[in-house]
């Protein structure tokens, strides 16, 4: 908590009672206003953690509508908002009404100002541990996985579920469009897995002959074929303990399709020209950027093996869906290729910014990897233009409409956007804004933006 005074909003028509609790309450920032129009408006200016209100207010003092509605729209606002409601003594039924509505407490009028204060007191501090609690969960959210560089809440979320399947053995597929860093993803998740000790294999369905793939994926003993000259442990048995990943499953020929499923059935593999069952414990990724389902409405997909790939089905955002991830990724590339090829003191022209930002990256994350070496490579003087990157700027999307929400919103984007721009360079990133540092510092914390990647 900041050492300023807390914001306390008195709702009271009564300018005497107003008078008498703004005096009693001078240990808060106190804000009062009469009625529900001037009490939603300063909800919304100061955002005050505890709420004082008179259930009779105009134009309904001595009935209780006007107030319930106005608890209503506080709360829809500001749901979050501690509503301590001030009730007749007689009015026991408005005040259960008031708590099942969602106010926090009530209090008999005429007010005894020690034990308010005492209920005051537990408001504020209910409503900071609230906030506390909600910001630590934030932080959680915010730390991306090993390798991965986002900070895009849809990628954040697919973190977050990783996190959670990692320690089981559940298999999960992972979807997304072509270099979306699908393995990228599966690599991370066997580094939070207890398996991490061992291996991480993997194995590309699509890039390996058919003929060669049963080997591969199983080995072969000697002499199973003309050219096994020793026996050979294949991905899946060297992958023992650890994690196997199956990149581009759906490429997968049917043959191996059933003695996949087999395997996965029965947990012990043979390799080709051998006898011996042999058990293996792996946990199974696998990613492909087709789509499984119509290939099995296809017939070119079992499906009874498709249900055993997908206990757990993660699907990867595309690039251009990430918010302010472009921007982001394209610095990170920037440095590591700088590093690499030993060129400092690049920086891209806010024309390349622009078009990194508005252009679609079909190819994902691979796509602007190689764009950004390309043009890291290529660039004479300091300055990466757009040219450089050889890259035709798109139209930027509409935004949506909506209230409150879309000033957060906007102010959000815009925060992550500047950031990222700017490579998370506090200082710039207020300049750019146009907002002084102790703003910045300010909108970042309430927004949960932390710099660094
Ligand atoms: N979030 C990320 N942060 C940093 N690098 C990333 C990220 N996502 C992908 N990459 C990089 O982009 C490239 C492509 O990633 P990856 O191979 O995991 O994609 P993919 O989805 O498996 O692609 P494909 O469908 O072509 O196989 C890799 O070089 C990877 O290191
Ligand atoms: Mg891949």
């Amino acid at each position: 908590m900041t050492q300023s005074k807390q914001k306390l909003l008195i709702i009271e028509d009564d300018p005497g009672l107003q008078k008498q609790l703004r005096w009693s309450f001078d240990a808060y920032d106190v804000v009062v206003a009469g009625d529900r129009e001037s009490a939603l408006a300063q909800i919304r200016r100061h955002e005050p953690a505890v709420v004082t209100m008179d259930l009779g207010l105009p134009p309904d003092p001595d009935g209780s509508t006007e107030g319930l509605a106005t608890l209503q729209q506080i709360l829809a606002l500001a749901p979050a908002t501690r509503v301590i409601v001030l009730t007749g003594n007689q009015d026991h039924a408005n005040a259960v009404k008031a708590i099942a509505l969602g106010a926090y407490d009530f209090h008999q009028k005429p007010c005894d100002s020690e034990v308010l204060g005492l209920v005051l007191q537990r408001a504020f501090f209910l409503h900071a541990l609230q906030q506390e609690n909600q910001r630590m969960l934030q932080l959680q959210a915010d730390s991306p996985m090993t390798g991965l560089i986002t900070r895009d809440a849809g990628m954040q979320k697919v973190c977050r579920m990783m996190e959670k399947v990692a320690p089981t053995t559940a298999s999960v597929m992972v979807l997304g469009e072509s270099g979306t860093g699908k393995e990228v993803l599966a690599r991370a998740l066997h580094q939070l897995s207890p398996r991490a000790n061992n291996r991480f294999m993997a194995i590309n369905c699509a890039a390996i002959p058919e003929n060669l793939l049963e080997s591969e994926l199983f080995g072969y003993e000697k002499g199973a074929y003309t050219g096994a000259a020793k026996q050979t442990k294949g991905k899946v048995e060297l992958a023992h303990g650890g994690t196997f990943f199956l990149d581009e499953v759906g490429d997968l020929p049917m043959a191996l399709q059933a003695k996949l499923l087999r395997f996965l059935q029965e947990r012990v593999i043979e390799r080709v020209g051998g006898h011996e069952e042999i058990p293996v414990d792996v946990r199974i990724v696998c990613a492909t950027h087709q789509n499984l389902k119509d290939l099995t409405a296809a017939g070119r997909f079992r499906e009874d093996l498709y249900y055993r790939l997908s206990e757990i089905v993660v699907t990867i955002p595309p690039l251009r869906a990430r918010l302010g991830d472009a921007a982001l990724l394209a610095h990170h590339f920037k440095n590591k290729f700088s590093a690499q090829e030993s060129r400092s003191g690049l920086h891209f022209s806010s024309e390349a910014m622009s078009a990194i930002e508005t252009y679609g990256w079909p190819g994902n994350v691979r796509e602007m990897e190689n764009c950004i070496k390309r043009a890291v490579i290529m660039t004479d003087g300091p300055q990466i233009s757009a040219d450089d990157l050889g890259l035709s700027a798109a139209a930027p999307e509409d935004e949506p409409l909506n209230l409150r929400q879309v000033r957060d919103e906007a102010e959000h984007k815009a925060l992550i956007k500047a950031l990222a721009r700017v490579d998370g360079n506090i200082v710039k990133a207020s300049e750019l804004l146009g907002i002084s540092r102790p703003t910045m510092y300010d909108l970042m914390s309430r927004h949960n933006i932390k710099t660094g990647t």
